[in-house]
């Protein structure tokens, strides 16, 4: 019922809010700022008072700061897919192995989705830890064990996608186990905090088995199955959450090359707005009914389009020149970053510098990109402590 009215009501907005605006163009003064117009449209003011009830999402309040004074997170759990994978997926199966993933850092490939760091080596470090082994390296992680563990597989959903590994539900199994071998005791819990990941993989599979059509129709089901895991990660005892909203999946490369890289989607822009005003409902809630726990969104919507937006500009450079280029780059449509031929060619181009560039791949950001977003998170990224 409540998911059906925030449906009808988005819907309404939709039409009057973007509609008219079509294509958004990055070139000109409105550009990305879907926001503004947003801010700027009564219908808006209308969808905020109907959901008002349901609003609060902005953080602990007083009371609960005061009850997490002293809160210093010693581990980071990570669940979610490539934007947080730091080396989970099979060699034989990504490109994250492959030449030039990892030019930047570690110098080779080493199952990053980049060139270089990726979110996880910047929020780890914010919290003054060491980015947490790959869960498929546990085995040789030594003392790296005591940072936590990332549980994160480049290609996975909360469903089931194209990429033959572990969804969110396996992933979270994992955890679970390693529990209950007692790796990590309640104790550990009770200190850690947990990044879960959803970059669109459930909605890239969805339009590759059924098309386009109906996809609206799948988002609460994504939103919902998400929301059944984030409990689960609490159930387990993990006392912060940091979920991502999801990015402008209409800006990314592999959308924006239809118009060599000039302009977002507005319609897929528009598509992911609705998947973030429910997932924002559906946290706000649970922080409602949580006594000890909070959830916190981290908001790639926001943070991605005010770096697209400034081309980095907040970070004190003009740095991303063409914000919506990637770096890394398949010669034809045929080939991708890091395709080469049989005989060994090369199938792909590179940018001279990929610090100059905020897009990596057709879907990943560079290790600089990260680190404007990141930046672009910091007032976020407080109300973890
Ligand atoms: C996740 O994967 C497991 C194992 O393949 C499967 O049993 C389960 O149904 C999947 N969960 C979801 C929500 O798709
Ligand atoms: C696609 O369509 C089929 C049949 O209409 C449906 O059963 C399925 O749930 C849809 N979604 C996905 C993600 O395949
Ligand atoms: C924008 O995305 C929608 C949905 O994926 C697609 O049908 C449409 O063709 C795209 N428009 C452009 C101009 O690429
Ligand atoms: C590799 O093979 C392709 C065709 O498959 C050919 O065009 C190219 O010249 C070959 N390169 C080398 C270095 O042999």
């Amino acid at each position: 019922m409540e998911t059906q009215k925030q449906l009808l009501v988005f819907i309404l907005c939709s039409y009057l809010c973007f509609f008219p605006s079509g294509l958004i163009d990055i070139k000109t003064k409105r550009s990305l700022q879907v926001q503004y117009y947003l801010v700027t449209n009564p219908y808006l003011i209308l969808v905020l008072f109907l959901m008002a009830e349901n609003y609060g999402v902005e953080g602990p309040t007083h009371n609960e700061r005061h009850k997490l004074y002293g809160f210093r997170p010693t581990k980071l759990f990570v669940f979610g897919d490539s934007y947080s994978d730091t080396g989970n997926v099979r060699k034989a199966i990504a490109n994250s192995w492959k030449v030039p993933y990892g030019i930047t850092f570690p110098g080779k490939p080493a199952g990053r989705f980049s060139d270089g760091r990726v979110f996880t080596d910047y929020l780890a470090r914010y919290l003054g830890l060491k980015s947490p082994t790959p869960y498929r390296w546990r085995r040789y992680a030594g003392k790296r064990l005591r940072y936590g563990m990332n549980f994160a597989y480049g290609g996975t959903g909360v469903f089931d996608t194209t990429a033959p590994e572990p969804n969110m539900t396996t992933q979270i199994d994992f955890f679970q186990q390693l529990i209950h071998d007692k790796v990590y005791t309640q104790e550990d819990l009770a200190s850690s905090i947990a990044l879960v990941t959803l970059a669109g993989n459930d909605y890239g599979a969805f339009k590759a088995r059924n098309g386009s059509a109906g996809l609206i129709n799948f988002i609460p089901l994504v939103v919902n199955q998400l929301v059944v895991d984030l409990k689960r990660i609490r159930g387990v005892g993990l006392k912060k959450i940091a979920v991502t909203a999801l990015q402008p999946l209409g800006c990314l490369p592999q959308s924006t090359y239809m118009t060599s890289f000039q302009r977002c989607n507005g319609t897929e822009n528009m598509l992911v707005g609705y998947h973030n005003l429910l997932l924002q409902n559906a946290v706000a809630k649970l922080n409602t009914e949580a006594k000890d726990t909070s959830f916190v969104i981290l908001d790639l919507y926001d943070s991605f389009l005010s770096v697209l937006n400034d081309k980095g500009k907040i970070l004190g450079s003009a740095k991303f020149e063409n914000p919506l280029k990637p770096c890394c780059l398949g010669m034809s449509s045929d080939y991708r970053c890091g395709s080469i031929e049989e005989n060994g060619s090369k199938k792909y181009t590179v940018c001279d510098d990929p610090g100059s560039a905020f897009f990596w791949d057709m879907v990943h950001p560079t290790q600089e990109g990260w680190r404007a977003v990141y930046i672009a998170l910091q007032s976020t990224l407080e109300h973890l402590y």
